[in-house]
């Protein structure tokens, strides 16, 4: 029977290895719709990573942005790059690898927020996360900049603040895919 490590890393202790295994699993994962971008914006937080049979199973990243509710900023945990191979899904694991970003988020972030295609709603909803119902947007370089995606609903975890999900959420920029 195969057994199953989760270790946590930062960018910094990823060997070049690694980081290609990373990519590997990911490209895998969302069939072949993974960027060097999306990588991009997974790398300089901390890894989640979980190996079978000392191969990588599965992976998700918590990496710092600075948010803005109203007119306070905030120390945000952006969850990036989650995802289990397909032949060990509904295993757990996607619950295992959440569980360890919770952990991150609370003790390291004032909330934590992610970004999700609409058929996972009931899977971050189980683990506690709840959409944001106000405007989200982003300020870029020629102002602010709204972020409006049918395909995407943005959720926070926020075990520390009490937050008013219905006021509007202002993400830094990211060129590309600010969200
Ligand atoms: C989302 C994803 C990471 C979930 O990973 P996973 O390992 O299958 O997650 P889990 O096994 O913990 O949970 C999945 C479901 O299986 C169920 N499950 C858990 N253990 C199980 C078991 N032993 N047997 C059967 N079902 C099980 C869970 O209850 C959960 O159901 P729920 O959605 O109703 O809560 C995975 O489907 C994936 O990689 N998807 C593609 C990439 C993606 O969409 N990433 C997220 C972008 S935000």
């Amino acid at each position: 029977m195969a057994e199953f490590t989760l270790v946590k890393k930062h960018t910094s202790d990823l060997s070049y290895e690694d980081i290609r295994a990373i990519e590997t699993l990911m490209i895998g994962v969302y069939e072949g719709n993974f960027t060097l971008t999306d990588l991009d914006h997974a790398l300089g937080g901390i890894h989640v990573l979980m190996y079978g049979n000392k191969q990588l199973v599965g992976h998700v990243s918590v990496v710092q942005r600075n948010m803005t509710v109203l007119d306070v900023p905030y120390r945000v945990g952006y969850v990036e790059a989650l995802g289990v191979k397909k032949e060990y899904r509904k295993k757990g694991m996607g619950h295992q690898l959440m569980k360890t970003c919770k952990h991150i988020i609370k003790e390291s972030y004032h909330f934590g927020v992610l970004s999700t295609p609409t058929n996972l709603h009931y899977f971050f909803q189980r683990l506690n996360w709840q959409p944001w119902l106000g405007q989200l947007s982003t300020y870029t370089p020629t102002g602010l900049q709204e972020f409006k995606d049918e395909n995407q609903t943005v959720f926070i975890y926020s075990p520390n603040l009490s937050l008013d999900l219905a006021k509007p959420l202002i993400s830094d920029f990211r060129g590309e895919k600010s969200w």
